[in-house]
């Protein structure tokens, strides 16, 4: 068995949001963001994380880095636990774990050149390298990323949305890191824009022998570049298995309710007829449902769910559910009833 890069326990991150100014005196109210998230990432592995808005998937990414203070272990493959790591130690774990943000333009500086851009991180843990040596090194990965060299001095906003996401790619690979966080890479592209960045990451990620983690909020995004996928739901995993396997054999109702609404390349598929529907919203972090998260929008909720967590399972396919298994048509015709009464 091979070490894994990254091993992650009972990872915690919680808010502390304080009242409105109207009422100082009331306590600030804790918001759990991530509740305990468990996971191992193998080197070269692409780990799929999928959820909806708001179930702590940039927070839990950050936490990884230092940008939000944790709880837990995160254990990185030489045995240091990044969630303890002081600022100081966290910035050589930094060229190590690199970070490509969801809104391209937005997280490239507007004042920068490219060139500029994509050499910060060199520069920055490498300050003694020679000019032409941060110049030569851009030019080669700018290149590998599908940009043109002889655009180097140009500025981000006279760049498309998806070549700027070939910047920030760019800009995270410079410092050759071992594992790369894509935070929802390609939502802001455009639906033919989103393969290209997403194939060119697969490539990269081959080539380079690198590590992924790759955040979306749709199923269908990751199934491609993921090799194991988990997904989240009110900062708590509810299943995690290989790619293959989780498409194939869902086990939690919400990854089946997730799946039916992504659309199948099959001229016979009836959206309408196959959607299980989520009965109704989701609620909010600073009041999660007691017991399992998930269980008042669960057509299999029965009265253990509310009182008992249910812990996610051992195994290669992992799944927190006390009732997991294929819902029955029974199941999907209740969820559809609930909805449209
Ligand atoms: N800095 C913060 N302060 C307070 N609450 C936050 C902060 N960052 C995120 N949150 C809250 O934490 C929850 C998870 O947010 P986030 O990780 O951004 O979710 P996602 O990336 O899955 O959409 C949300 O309820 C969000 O409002
Ligand atoms: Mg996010």
């Amino acid at each position: 068995m091979t070490r894994p890069l990254l091993d992650v326990r009972d990872l915690r991150v919680t808010f502390q949001i304080q009242s409105s100014g109207a009422m100082p005196w009331h306590k600030p109210k804790q918001l759990r963001a991530v509740g305990g998230v468990d996971f191992t990432l193998n080197p070269g592995e692409t780990l799929g994380i999928v959820g909806e808005s708001g179930c702590g998937k940039s927070t839990l990414a950050r936490a990884l880095i230092g940008l939000v203070p944790a709880t837990g272990k995160a254990e990185w493959i030489d045995g240091k636990d990044l969630i303890s790591l002081s600022p100081r130690q966290m910035m050589k774990y930094r060229s190590d774990i690199q970070m490509v943000f969801q809104d391209p333009l937005a997280s490239l500086n507007p004042r920068m050149t490219v060139g500029q851009i994509i050499a910060e991180p060199l520069t920055t843990h490498h300050p003694n390298l020679k000019r032409a040596e941060v110049k030569e090194r851009v030019k080669a990965m700018m290149e590998k990323v599908g940009l043109l060299p002889n655009q180097i001095n140009r500025y981000p906003h006279e760049f498309s949305g998806g070549q700027c996401q070939r910047i920030g790619i760019a800009r995270a690979l410079i410092v050759e890191p071992k594992l790369i966080i894509c935070d929802e890479p390609v939502s802001a592209l455009d639906v033919s824009i989103q393969a290209q960045v997403i194939n060119l990451l697969i490539r990269l990620q081959k080539e380079l022998g690198l590590s992924l983690v790759f955040i979306a909020h749709d199923l269908s995004v990751v199934k491609h570049i993921s090799d194991r996928v988990m997904v989240l739901y009110l900062g708590k995993v509810m299943e995690i298995a290989s790619s293959d396997d989780l498409y194939a054999h869902p086990q939690h109702p919400y990854t089946q309710a997730l799946l039916s609404a992504v659309p199948v390349p099959d001229p016979d598929y009836d959206p309408v007829a196959s959607v299980v529907p989520l009965k109704g919203d989701l609620p909010s972090p600073l009041n999660p449902p007691s017991g399992c998260v998930f269980r008042t929008r669960c057509p299999r909720a029965e009265a253990r769910c509310a009182t008992e967590a249910p812990a996610l399972s051992l195994g290669d396919h992992q799944v927190a559910c006390h009732f997991p298994g294929p819902l029955t048509e029974t199941e999907i015709a209740r969820a559809r009833r609930t909805e449209a009464a």
